[in-house]
Formats: C-alpha cells, sequence, structure tokens
C-alpha cells in the first residue's frame, strides 16, 4: 500500500520523506488555510521535496471554473494530480480531464454509487472519506471494502485512496482489504511508529549498554 501524507504543513512533508514514508501527498482547502499560506506556494514548494504524485485542489464549483484551475494546476508540475468534489459538475471536469491527459482525484466521496460514477468518468484516484463516516456512526472501512471489490470486478484503473484517516487502526485495516492508497496525517504516521514494548525495549538496551565492558 502507498503512503500519501494528508497536509498544508511542508514542514511535516520534509520530516516523513526523511523516513521514507512518503509517496506523495495530498492538500485540501481546509489542510492549506491551516498553513496560513498560499495554495501555489505550498504546492510548489511540495513538488520540490516529493517525486510523487501531489494532489490540488480545485477551489471552485462550477465546470467551466474548475476546468480553468485544473489546467492551472496541471501545468505547474507534472507530479500535480488535480483534486475534484464528487459532483456532476466535478465528474464532467474529472471526464474532461482524463481525455486532457491531466490525472485527478476525486474527493468527498462517500458512497459505493460515488465511487462508480467517478471511475466511469476516468478518475486516477478515488478519495472516500472513511473518518467523517465514522463520526456519523457509519463504519468508514466497509465503503473502502466495497469500493475495492467493485472496482476490481470490473477492473477500474482508478485507485481508491483512503482518506480522513484518523488512526492507526485505519491503517491497518485500509491495507488488509488492499486499498492501493492510504494518505495519512503526520501525526498518525508517528503513532504508526509507536509500541510501548520498543520503548521499554530500548531502554533496557540502553541500560545494559553501559555495562558492556569498554
Ligand atoms: O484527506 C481528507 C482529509 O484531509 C479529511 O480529513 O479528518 O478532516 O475528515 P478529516
Amino acid at each position: 500500500m502507498k503512503f500519501f501524507i494528508d497536509t498544508g504543513e511542508v514542514s511535516e512533508i520534509r520530516q516523513a520523506h526523511a523516513m521514507g514514508l512518503v509517496d506523495g501527498v495530498t492538500t485540501n482547502p481546509s489542510l492549506i488555510a491551516k498553513s496560513g499560506r498560499p495554495y501555489k506556494e505550498v504546492v510548489v514548494e511540495i513538488c520540490d521535496i516529493v517525486n510523487g504524485p501531489i494532489s490540488a485542489e480545485v477551489l471552485s464549483t462550477t465546470y467551466d471554473e474548475m476546468m480553468v484551475e485544473a489546467r492551472v494546476w496541471h501545468k505547474l508540475h507534472p507530479n500535480v494530480v488535480v483534486k475534484l468534489p464528487l459532483i456532476p459538475d466535478g465528474l464532467r471536469a474529472t471526464r474532461t480531464c482524463t481525455n486532457e491527459g491531466i490525472r485527478t482525484n476525486v474527493t468527498l466521496c462517500f458512497s459505493p454509487t460515488q465511487a462508480l460514477l467517478a471511475a466511469k468518468a476516468g478518475a486516477s484516484y478515488i478519495s472516500p472519506f472513511i473518518g467523517r463516516l465514522d463520526d456519523c456512526s457509519e463504519t468508514g472501512m466497509e465503503l473502502i471494502d466495497k469500493i475495492v471489490r467493485i472496482y476490481k470486478n470490473y477492473g477500474y484503473a482508478t485507485e481508491v485512496l483512503v482518506a480522513s484517516v484518523r488512526n492507526p487502526t485505519h491503517v491497518v485495516d485500509a491495507a488488509l482489504i488492499g486499498a492501493h492508497v492510504c494518505t495519512i496525517p503526520y501525526s498518525v504516521m508517528l503513532q504508526l511508529a509507536k509500541h510501548p514494548l520498543t520503548d521499554v525495549g530500548l531502554k533496557k538496551f540502553v541500560e545494559d549498554a553501559q555495562k558492556i565492558p569498554r
């Protein structure tokens, strides 16, 4: 399973990248707003650090406006993947982008039918938001299971990009299901590395190292 980092903070990307954990990056308007920096400036900087797909989202919601933004993002860097919302205009923009050779990530997916439509539109990635489904007392991971099965049944090339990941269990379950990509906040990446027995074991090794004759 590929690991993308889900953030607008370049410092987090640098740290995760230094550990070899970053196959790609996803951003969205909320994450970039949190960074307090212009969207384009952040994406340019990310493209200098990571040689992989970098999702940059359109900020408009009509087909014509989305296509203007999509073409601008596409021209910025070959690694930029245009993120489009799962609404009818977004699907139309996805189809046009696909026809023009622009890679897309269709976002805000909450149902198998939406995922099917994104695949038919030729999306490179579909982003189901599992944490937000969990927030509504649904099981987000069941959606991942259904989409992976549907795509396999028909051989769709669209990759399932598990998004709105909130904890290590989400990552493990996504990998067990066979999702192509998990986009993970930096804080959760750090949680993935953590185990109390590792800390206890290392403390003992460090103590015992002092007893080794030199
Ligand atoms: O990748 C989508 C993600 O940024 C949304 O996460 O935690 O706001 O639902 P969250």
